[in-house]
């Protein structure tokens, strides 16, 4: 299709061009009745695409013309199967989700820190909710993702759970394994449902996570309005599945959706998938630039930590090649892990990287060394791939390195690794636990 398109936002446009004699609501008659108090201050023009239905820019409850031309863009570029403007927010979005996978009695998987609109989706529908736990992460206080194992142990005791909900990104921006968890819902034919409200950039730029869709996803709600650039309110709902009911969801959109939908919210959805479309890549990788700049220079503050890519959930090995990175007492979190020694090299959870480790609840955390030139890596706990980053840390012996221990800093002679004490330091009798260690860099001062 024709992204360079904008049809909603023609639409208006020309029907404006026509002056029309304007008999409908709303009563302010495209601007005349907007106070001028107002209109002095932004002027008028705006006001004119505060329309309702007329033939020339169709109905979203029923779109045969330029909002269906408008959605079937979003569609493409989300790589959905179907989508849907909602102006109510993806607080309508999750309870169409919500509303259309479980009937009044059936089961339905949501997260301990679902939206209330989750909630409300589940008032309306009478389902019976079956709660998934987060990781917490006690040290930052922030919760984590949904691993697959736990949703894989809540399908072994209810099989009949008709769809399991997510919300990735977190408000913090934490992702969980939406691959793995889609993987585990499919083989229990039950629908994923993520809540991608704060996600809807991730679909521009291969330096993040991928998108919910692409990881598997049966359907995600997302807030355009919250990342991507249109108007407060505005939202979408995309689908990608065989085991979504169609009809279903759309009867549902008609429940949760007002019945006077803004053609503001929706001009704007119009022309936000435009930006998107055409200068999305750049902008959000853009974006991911400043961020990875804003969190490095956060994180370089003493007593701060910024959840990135460095000290915190996030974390890349560097091309010198690196056992493990990851963020802090993590305990099975569904961090990013990226092993530059592993195939695949797609990130993944660290439970899953752990995966063949008998005793992966043991983790503790990994910290993540930065070292200029080639990443290293020190980890505490056990499992497989801490004891890849336990061989890793082994180089350390001997070095000089400095130690961030929450708000104190540690510099001396490496002299002891041991997976079970944590990291010894020539001038220091203690031994500094890895989970406690925020941070090892080379060489600095204390
Ligand atoms: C995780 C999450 N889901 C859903 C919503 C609701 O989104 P909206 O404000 O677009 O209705 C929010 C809003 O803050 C949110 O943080």
């Amino acid at each position: 299709m024709d992204q360079s398109r904008t049809p909603l936002f023609d639409a208006i446009k020309d029907y404006i061009d026509l002056s029309p004699a304007y008999f409908r609501i709303p009563g302010h008659r495209l601007e005349r009745g907007i106070s001028s108090r107002w209109k002095d201050v932004v002027g008028e023009e705006i006001f004119k695409f505060d329309l309702t239905e007329t033939p020339l820019v169709d109905d979203l409850h029923n779109p045969e013309g330029a909002i269906k031309e408008a959605q079937l863009l979003a569609q493409e570029v989300f790589s959905a199967e179907h989508s849907y403007f909602l102006v109510n927010g993806t607080t309508c979005g999750n309870e169409a989700m919500v509303i259309s996978t479980a009937f009044e009695g059936q089961k339905i998987a949501i997260p301990r820190n679902a939206h209330k609109s989750v909630l409300m989706g589940l008032i309306i529908s009478g389902a019976e909710p079956i709660y998934l736990s987060p990781v917490l992460s006690k040290e930052l206080g922030v919760q984590g993702g949904i691993l697959p194992e736990d949703v894989e142990a809540m399908f072994r005791t209810n099989p009949d759970c008709k769809g399991v909900m997510v919300v990735s990104p977190t408000y913090y921006g934490i992702c969980s394994d939406l691959r793995g968890i889609a993987e585990v819902c499919h083989r229990y034919n039950a629908v994923l449902m993520v809540d991608e409200a704060h996600g809807a950039h991730m679909y521009f730029s291969d330096q993040l996570p991928e998108g919910a869709l692409a990881q598997g996803a049966d359907m995600c709600a997302q807030s355009i309005h919250k990342v991507t650039g249109s108007l407060t309110q505005s939202s979408m709902l995309h689908v990608k599945s065989k085991l979504v009911d169609i009809d279903r969801l759309e009867a549902t959109l008609h429940i949760v959706q007002s019945t006077s939908p803004s053609y503001l919210l929706m001009t704007s959805l119009d022309l936000a998938r435009y930006e998107l479309a055409v200068n999305g890549k750049e902008m959000i990788n853009n974006a991911v630039e400043l961020s990875n700049y804003g969190r490095e220079e956060i994180n370089k503050i003493e007593g701060m930590i910024c959840l990135g890519k460095i000290g915190g959930i996030l974390v890349e090995c560097g091309a010198g090649g690196c056992a493990v990175g990851v963020g802090l007492n993590v305990r099975g979190d569904a961090a990013e892990y990226v092993d530059a020694d592993r195939a695949p090299r797609r990130p993944m959870s660290i439970a899953q990287a752990a995966g063949a480790a008998p005793e992966r609840d043991a983790l503790l955390a990994f910290v993540c060394v930065e070292i200029v030139g080639a990443a290293r890596a020190v980890a505490s706990g056990r499992g497989a791939a801490v004891l890849d980053a336990w061989r890793a840390a082994q180089d350390l012996r001997g070095r000089r390195v400095c130690l961030r221990i929450k708000d104190r800093m540690r510099a001396g002679r490496v002299r002891e690794v041991d997976p079970e004490r944590g990291i010894r330091l020539d001038e220091h009798a203690e031994w500094f636990m890895p989970h406690a260690v925020l941070r090892v860099e080379e060489g600095c001062e204390e």
